[in-house]
């Protein structure tokens, strides 16, 4: 399905070859507008395996964007969660589907909760590894992939020298749709997570699987339960995101010319 999808795209785009791909997560969906020119707009619906996502802060579309540096990045504003019930493979649809128009770069990004107590929402955080805890693999049968800086190191010292402030952490993803109760938001620090989420390790795990190369951003939209006192809400969610969102776009604009 993915190099059907790979072939749409394109068809429609008319570019045959992108280099890099980004799924824009919450929050970071300005990026579209400003790290090149877009040559092309599709709707999900038009691409087979993709779907509008029903989620708020997800545009629907893929676009084809022309980097200032010539490059072909394809911007993945229709993601499938994991909680949408169309199973993992339906997840990494995205990431299957870059990497078969030729993508080499992968770079995943979302909006996430904040269990380190460092974090303060609004802030964007480089994703350093992660800890899957859905239970699920995007791997089927006997694909023992090695996961050893699935993050790439290279990609997170480029993003360092564009923004030396940057926190590093580890993202956990649950499930969801749910957020998770104070204890298991506990646990996931205790057992090394700054980070909570619903998405992205299954997607990198797939991208590992393809041989792209990995980057990985959250937006802290709030603190996970229990270390924020007040409950969390999807609205404080996307007002995060969109507050954040041109500081966002700027640093993933001058990211990508780096690579
Ligand atoms: Cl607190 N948890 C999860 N799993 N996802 C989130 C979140 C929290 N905040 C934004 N997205």
């Amino acid at each position: 399905l993915a190099a059907e999808a790979a072939a749409v795209i394109a068809d429609l785009t008319g570019v045959a070859h992108h280099d890099i791909a980004l799924t824009l997560g919450s929050g970071w969906g300005k990026a579209a507008d400003v790290i090149g020119e877009t040559v092309s707009v599709l709707d999900a619906e038009q691409v087979p395996g993709f779907h509008t996502s029903g989620v708020p802060g997800h545009s629907g579309t893929l676009k084809s964007i022309r980097l200032e540096n010539g490059k072909h990045a394809l911007v993945i504003g229709a993601r499938t969660h994991f909680y949408e019930g169309r199973g993992v493979r339906a997840v990494v649809h995205g990431v299957r589907t870059a990497a078969a128009t030729g993508a080499k770069i992968m770079v995943l990004t979302n909006g996430a909760g904040g269990v380190n107590p460092n974090y303060a929402p609004g802030q964007p955080v480089l994703i350093r590894d992660h800890i899957n805890l859905t239970a699920a693999s995007p791997l089927e049968g006997a694909t023992f992939v090695d996961l050893t800086d699935l993050y790439s190191q290279r990609l997170r010292a480029l993003a360092l020298e564009v923004d030396p402030t940057l926190n590093e952490g580890v993202y956990t993803q649950f499930t969801g749709p749910h957020y998770e109760t104070p204890a298991e938001v506990r646990y996931a620090g205790i057992i090394g997570g700054d980070i909570v989420g619903m998405s992205t390790a299954l997607e990198a795990i797939a991208a590992r699987e393809a041989g792209m190369e990995i980057l990985g951003f959250s937006l802290i939209t709030n603190l996970a339960a229990g270390i924020q006192e007040t409950p969390l809400s999807h609205a404080e969610v996307l007002e995060a995101g969109r507050d954040a969102e041109p500081r966002l776009a700027k640093l993933l604009s001058e990211i990508v010319t780096r690579f």
